[in-house]
């Protein structure tokens, strides 16, 4: 949930650690702080609020040059989010500095034990208390920096219950940054003469785009020289190099505002990106990455999708699409429910986990769950590298390159996308449509980024709407079949961004209960089934009527030329006609966009909405 940045090499690591800093706000901005150690001399500086305050500070009062240095970006968990909680957090000391990503769950234990042989601690988070056991172990395994620091890591992260990343450093040795992790991300950067460490590549990918994936238990040592891995017990572990496939250029704003304004712009080129190299000359789909054999794919006999917020919406569309096309029962659960309940799986059970980031504590605990059931594991993940993948059978990669504002937009579209390539493959598989059905599909979906792109031509009228509607307090929004989780979709964004209350409906629903809520001007969005779906059109207009006979002011979302719905429209929002299951690719861009908007017209930052992050390694 926070962003950490580990640096040794040549340059000032100051620049180095505030600039990859700056690119893992999204992380958590709650509090910035950083440690340089210069000539023997450990310097530390943080402070709550947004990393602008902590440059503020720097400028004011910057630390002494140096060239290892390390620095956190917070999304607080334990104590308020002001100087005193921020990392890095020291020791009695002062020479090992420590920040820290994560949970430590028998924290209290190890504080009262920390107090009672004379510890003072400062902060009320449960990290101060890994800077005092460093400092115990240290002299416990009677060694300078060097020889001690990764050894005094190792012991302390066999006491440790919970999820963690951990980077520290201490005073006496200028070429050591010693890094951990359990449950939580942290990657390592390799350079020439110079090395990193992060929760993600964005922090360094302006210096390198050669990488190294860190195992679960592992402690890595960081020195200029090289780089050094072990398990908590101190036996060298195996280690997985990558390269990285995009470019610093693709995480920065590209002359947008935002963020999400240049995210949202780019889903034409990240819906064709994830559609690549997916679909064969012969028309049949090749997804060898998933790394699950035919054979077991026929044997599935129900899917499961687990996943959170945005993704878990993701998920509800593509039940849509696997009981359509895959004939084949599938189960919707938000990933923070599944282990609590029997959930009834088997060996022939497909468990299918979406996460953008891969590291979501939620998603990851389904598929350890999963796991333990015996089920099979298939993960759709925007982030190489990540823990997700690791820990399922196999992988299908959205490729949405990187999505660095807190709510999800390409990253939607590209999961859409992987669920119907699997819905469809897992049809050709299982023969439950025609080869030419499934190829007449794909040919579909290969004609979607231009829907997409012709969606984002036509938004100003939706941004002016947007605008006029800062002033309101609440927004409904309506939908049937697919189009009721772009519904959800639509509302889980405008709460994010623009802090107001919004409620996605089953549109046939509203009649049981939600209907009370309409009021005299009350903003109704609702998404419109395609035509050619009838009986579901018709049912949707005539609750478009429902409302609207009730005072609600109508905001119609439906495909161009659909002239039944424009009498009781307010306002009507078309896109591009397109199959009903592919709907949502089309529905939910002018939903982002109106969020989007609607939350700039109210002065919010969308890039970095309050009290959220966007990584959420915690449960
Ligand atoms: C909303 C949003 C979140 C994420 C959720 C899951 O815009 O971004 O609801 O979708 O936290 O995150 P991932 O997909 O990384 O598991």
């Amino acid at each position: 949930m926070c962003g950490i940045v580990g640096y040794v090499g040549g340059r000032p690591a100051l620049d180095v650690v505030v600039d990859g800093l700056a690119r893992l706000e999204y992380r958590g901005y709650d509090s910035a702080g950083v440690a340089v150690l210069a000539g023997g001399r450990l310097a530390t500086a943080k402070r709550a609020g947004k990393l602008v305050n902590l440059k503020e500070a720097l400028a004011e009062e910057p630390p002494p040059a140096g060239t290892l240095g390390m620095g956190h970006t917070r999304w607080a968990t334990h104590g308020p989010p002001n100087d005193r909680n921020a990392h890095p957090h020291t020791d009695c000391t002062g020479t090992v500095a420590v920040i820290h990503n994560g949970i430590i769950e028998n924290f209290a234990a190890l504080r009262a034990e920390l107090e009672d042989a004379g510890h003072k601690l400062r902060s009320d988070t449960d990290t101060e208390a890994v800077a005092h056991l460093l400092e115990d172990e240290l002299a416990a395994v009677d060694g300078n920096a060097r020889d001690g620091l990764a050894e005094a890591m190792r012991r302390v992260c066999r006491r440790l219950e919970g999820a963690f990343t951990l980077v520290a450093v201490h005073a006496g040795d200028d070429d050591l940054v010693v890094g951990a992790r359990r449950n939580s991300p942290l990657v390592v950067g390799v350079g020439d003469g110079e090395n990193f460490l992060a929760s993600d590549v964005a922090a360094f990918i302006e210096h390198t785009r050669d990488a190294i994936e860190l195992g679960q238990d592992q402690v890595v040592e960081l020195r200029s020289g090289g780089v050094t891995v072990t398990d908590f017990e101190g036996r060298p572990a195996e280690v997985t190099e990558y390269h990285v496939d995009w470019d610093v250029s693709a995480a920065e704003k590209g002359g947008y505002d935002y963020f999400m304004l240049k995210e949202i712009a780019e889903q034409p080129r990240a819906v064709a990106d994830t559609l690549l190299g997916r679909i064969g000359a012969d028309g049949r789909l090749h997804l060898d990455e998933m790394r699950i054999t035919d054979r077991e794919l026929r044997e599935v006999d129900k899917i499961i999708i687990v996943a959170c917020g945005t993704s878990y919406h993701a998920g509800l569309i593509a039940k849509y699409a696997i009981e359509h096309w895959a004939g084949l029962p599938c189960e919707v659960e938000l990933a923070s429910e599944f282990r609590y309940r029997d959930s009834i799986l088997s060996p022939t059970t497909l468990v299918i986990a979406i996460s953008q980031s891969g590291e979501t504590m939620d998603a990851l605990m389904a598929v350890r769950h999963a796991r333990e059931q015996k089920a099979k594991l298939l993960g759709i993940c925007n982030v190489n590298g990540s823990t997700l993948p690791r820990e399922c059978d196999g992988v299908l990669y959205t490729h949405a390159g990187p999505e660095i504002a807190v709510a999800s937009t390409k990253a939607f579209l590209t999961q859409l996308v992987a669920v119907y390539l699997i819905a469809l493959y897992i049809a050709q598989v299982r023969g439950t449509k025609w080869g030419d059905e499934v190829f007449a599909m794909v040919q579909l979906l290969e004609r979607m980024p231009e829907k997409v792109d012709k969606v984002l031509e036509t938004m100003e009228p939706v941004r002016e709407l947007a605008r006029s509607l800062a002033g309101e307090r609440c927004v409904l929004f309506l939908g049937r079949h697919v189009g009721f989780p772009v519904a959800l979709e639509g509302a889980l964004k405008l709460k994010e961004l623009a802090y107001m209350h919004a409620e996605g409906f089953a549109a046939g629903e509203l009649k049981h209960g939600p209907i009370a809520l309409i009021e005299q001007g009350l903003p109704v969005v609702v998404v419109v089934p395609p035509r050619a779906r009838d009986v579901l059109h018709d049912k949707i207009v005539s609750n478009i009527q429902e409302i609207r006979a009730r005072g609600a002011r109508t905001i119609v979302i439906a495909e161009e030329g659909d002239a039944s719905v424009q009498p009781y429209a307010d306002t009507l929002i078309s896109v591009p006609a397109v199959p009903t299951l592919l709907q949502p690719l089309v529905t939910t861009v002018p939903l982002q966009v109106f969020a989007c908007e609607l939350a700039t017209a109210k002065g919010h930052d969308v890039d970095q909405p309050r009290n959220l992050a966007k990584s959420v390694t915690v449960e």
